[in-house]
């Protein structure tokens, strides 16, 4: 099927797909006023022929096609700010295109260094949403450009090592093994490494003779998400190999990156490796580099945030670059649904009113009562610190992490009080004992991020309202949670 993407032709191949029922018309009644549904507005002619009775309101439709062309009835430049503002904040994409991608020069500067310089492997690590994937993207064009084959892998939970292997050595043309020169005949006929692995398991240690024959180019296998594989096989071959290659000096290096709040959850066998490994912890970006990232979506969509909109979302966000593309994006539209090019703070507030509607949707209905009994009893700050803590560190904290928060004394103290109350209830939080001590997390996903979001918006709003003697006269703020 071809579907075209000129506004004329846009479309039109669907009405050639639908199937047709036999023994039925396709009519409007003789006497029924009509009028053509939204989707023929595209221009495509098969469509038009949809009726729908004038009497009933249009259903709604897109206001863009699949090649971004716009609904040529709703065209005014607003629209074209609405479509421009869908790509300048991709909140559930992670950036692919090294013009949107805000800050993060030294993170990337150090993991090229590391790669170039050391040869080293490299494990990412950070909290969801935090930017490791936008990250490795932007990493993956520079290697690119300075002619390494790079190999992207997302992980999931089947993932096994053989398959990994088997794709990897499928993207490393044979020109580049030593055994075969540019006019060998499988070079010519377009053979890869993969066509040398016999079939059947393969071991890291088979992984890397094959890699070690690699010359004239060197390989960056980029694996992402590593989290979400539960093979503990694959993990510990990984480990063996990324030793192997370092052993040998093998032209083969790989950046793995997850959710974790330390290097040894992503890898088993440590201590075997450390040495061989870079470990890199994604910090949460900063105020200016959170501000960059509006200043850019602001530059690609035409419109701009006022002072007080951008530092609304710059303080909520609390260094997460998910949030500030999430609360732009619907600050944008709320903008635009009003006819204007600039974002207010009110933009804000109603975007953060969305993005909590939509974290709060991703929570069970007892979660929920339960996190709403918390904040009916006064104890919403305490939530959030211990919300932003477990966040910080992949969802796990314990008592050592929430003292060393330098929160203050006090409200360590009432910290402690409500998490002893949340572990008693047993709905948010769990609490775990191993050889490390015990520790605590809240039991759902989403939990954590819908509370400091809630938190850091109340915090914002109660520091504007307090008069401004009693700002001056008022104790210094605790201190926040985030680097940012
Ligand atoms: N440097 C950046 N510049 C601009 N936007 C960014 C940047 N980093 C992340 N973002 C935004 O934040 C969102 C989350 O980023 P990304 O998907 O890279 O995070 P992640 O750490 O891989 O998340 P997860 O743990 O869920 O896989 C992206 O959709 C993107 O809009
Ligand atoms: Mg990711």
């Amino acid at each position: 099927v071809h579907c075209s993407e000129n506004p004329e032709g846009a479309l039109s191949w669907i009405g050639k797909l639908a199937p047709k029922k036999k023994g039925r018309k396709d009519k409007a009644p003789a006497q029924t006023a009509v009028e053509p549904v939204q989707n023929g507005a595209f221009g495509g002619s098969d469509l038009r022929s949809v009726r729908r009775p004038a009497s009933r309101p249009p259903l709604p439709g897109f206001r863009s096609t699949a090649g971004d062309q716009l609904d040529r009835r709703l065209t005014d430049r607003f629209s074209n700010i609405r479509m421009r503002l869908r790509s300048a904040f991709t909140p559930s994409q992670p950036v692919t295109d090294r013009r949107m991608f805000a800050g993060r020069s030294e993170v990337l500067a150090t993991l090229i260094r590391s790669i170039e310089d050391q040869r080293q492997h490299t494990v990412i690590y950070g909290e969801r949403g935090i930017g490791k994937t936008s990250l490795l993207h932007v990493l993956e064009m520079a290697a690119r450009e300075a002619r390494y084959v790079v190999v992207y892998i997302s992980c999931g939970a089947g993932s096994n090592f053989e398959e990994m292997i088997r794709a990897v050595a499928g993207e490393i043309p044979l020109l580049y093994h030593t055994g075969y020169g540019p006019t060998a005949s499988e070079t010519e006929r377009g053979g890869t490494f993969a066509d040398l692995i016999p079939p059947g398991s393969i071991s890291a240690l088979q992984a890397s003779d094959l890699f070690a024959r690699i010359k004239g180019t060197r390989v960056l296998v980029v694996i992402d998400e590593f989290d979400r594989c539960d093979s503990g096989e694959l993990r510990r071959n990984m480990a063996e190999l990324m030793k192997n290659l370092s052993d040998r000096s093998v032209r083969v290096q790989l950046v793995i990156s997850g959710v974790a709040s330390d290097l040894t959850e992503l890898l088993d066998h440590i201590p075997s490796i450390r040495r061989n490994v870079y470990a890199l912890q994604i910090p949460k970006m900063s105020s200016a580099e959170l501000r960059e990232l509006v200043k850019i979506g602001e530059d690609a969509s035409g419109i701009t945030f006022d002072e007080d909109a951008l530092e609304l979302i710059v303080t909520v966000s609390q260094g997460l670059p998910y949030l500030s593309a999430l609360l732009s994006h619907h600050a944008g539209m709320n903008a635009v649904e009003e006819t204007r090019l600039n974002v207010t703070i009110s933009d804000v507030s109603l975007a953060i009113a969305d993005a909590l509607d939509e974290l709060k949707s991703r929570i069970s209905r007892r979660s929920q009562s339960h996190l709403a009994q918390y904040v009916s009893q006064g104890s919403l700050r305490q939530l959030g610190a211990l919300a932003s803590i477990a966040q910080a560190g992949d969802g796990r904290f314990d008592l050592g992490t929430l003292e060393a928060s330098k929160l203050g004394s006090v409200m360590t103290a009432r910290c402690e009080t409500v998490l002893a109350s949340l572990v008693a209830d047993g709905v948010l939080v769990e609490s775990e004992e191993d050889e490390m001590g015990q520790h605590y997390h809240f039991r759902e996903d989403g939990v954590a991020q819908y509370m400091v979001l809630l938190a850091a918006k109340e915090r914002f709003f109660e520091s504007r309202e307090r008069p401004a003697t009693e700002k001056s006269t008022a104790p210094a703020a605790e201190p926040r949670l985030n680097a940012s």
